[in-house]
């Protein structure tokens, strides 16, 4: 039985990695959707190309899979400069980024993944990097100590996060342009599907296509991981053209119902619904009912049932929707109760 858990989790997978980078469009004009990032980015772009200067320092935030990694190469790409790509984590000491930036050149692009992972020395050593391109270093102790000041290469750093929220004020307001991605609508996600289909060699039908890409919760990254799949489907069981009953009966077999919910999406309601009357319930407490992690349930599972109403975040905690009530089949229950209370 295959697990939905897997195919629907927006965390990358050794699999993507590879398949990833062939589907991943290089230029700003195949980026499909988010198009106001992108009316602005053409500007920024060509602004700083005319002038010769380095672009503002960019920061991209929105949940796994929406499209951050792929558009900081675009950027670069666009820029015609070369990207350096690294992580939040991977940066322990203020030397391994002071390592990272002299091996810069001017106009460069610096990837900064996870950002929000970044350890505080790191940090602080980032602040006058951004902003005047210097990294200040003090050799010796007490009154032998001696300050110097390096001059850095005048760079672009891009930064990703997938939580705005844990950055501190004084790194947010060093980006100049701050973009947040959106979930796709349907239509954009079957561009995204009819492209890697393409790509890929699939035959794909206009229905089936949108079958998959209704299924894909608002994320490029799922609606060609679920285009993959599909794809094995159609190939072992039917005649390897991808129809809508096809991708149909391909992503009910795989637990992916007609929202694009997978198994432990339909959990976290149907536990805030019977177990906590509806909601308000604490993330931590919700997590351990469900033995889950509570990042992974506020990073990768929360957005998206927030996104389509189907969750609620009160100061007291997480509400069930009547929306959501309805979906799960529990919206009559209290009424049907009521047929049969005495008058
Ligand atoms: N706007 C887009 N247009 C086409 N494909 C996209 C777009 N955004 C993302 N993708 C696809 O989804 C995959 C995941 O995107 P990625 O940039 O790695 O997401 P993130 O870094 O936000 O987690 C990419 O490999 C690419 O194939
Ligand atoms: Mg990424």
């Amino acid at each position: 039985m295959p697990d939905s858990r897997n195919l629907i989790s927006k965390e990358k997978q050794l699999e993507d990695e590879h398949v990833e980078v062939s589907l991943r469009p290089n230029y700003l004009h195949e980026y499909i959707g988010q198009e106001v990032v992108k009316e602005n980015l053409n500007v920024f772009i060509e602004a700083a190309r005319q002038r010769g200067d380095a672009l503002d320092h960019i920061l991209l935030s929105g949940p796994p899979g929406l499209g951050k990694t792929t558009l900081a190469h675009i950027i670069a790409n666009e820029l015609g400069t070369s990207i350096r790509v690294t992580s939040g984590p991977a940066i322990e000491r203020a030397g391994d980024l002071v390592a990272i930036l002299t091996n810069l050149e001017d106009r460069d692009v610096l990837f900064i993944d996870e950002i929000h992972r970044l350890s505080h020395v790191a940090e602080e050593a980032l602040y006058p990097a951004m902003e005047d391109f210097s990294y200040d270093w003090v050799a010796g102790r007490g009154p032998q100590a001696r300050t110097y000041r390096l001059k850095l290469p005048k760079f672009t750093l891009i930064a990703a996060t997938t939580r705005s929220g844990l950055l501190t004020s004084p790194l947010r307001d060093r980006f100049g342009i701050n973009f947040r991605l959106e979930y796709y609508t349907d239509e954009d996600l079957y561009q995204v599907v009819e492209r890697s289909a393409k790509i890929l060699d699939i035959p794909l039908h206009k229905d089936g296509g949108m079958e998959i890409a209704r299924r894909s919760r608002g994320t490029p990254r799922i609606a060609n991981r679920l285009l993959r799949r599909v794809r094995d489907f159609a190939q072992v069981r039917k005649d390897g053209e991808i129809s809508r009953e096809v991708a149909a009966e391909a992503l009910a077999m795989l637990d992916i119902d007609e929202m694009g919910l997978d198994r432990l999406d339909r959990q976290i309601l149907l536990t805030v619904i019977e177990n906590y009357g509806g909601g308000p319930v604490g993330l931590s407490t919700l997590a351990a009912s469900l033995s889950e992690d509570p990042g992974t349930l506020e990073d990768v599972y929360e957005p998206y049932l927030l996104q389509i109403g189907f969750l609620e975040r009160t100061p007291r905690g997480r509400s069930v929707t009547a929306k959501a009530m309805e979906y799960m089949g529990k919206s009559g229950a209290r009424s049907q109760g009521r047929l049969f209370e005495r008058p």
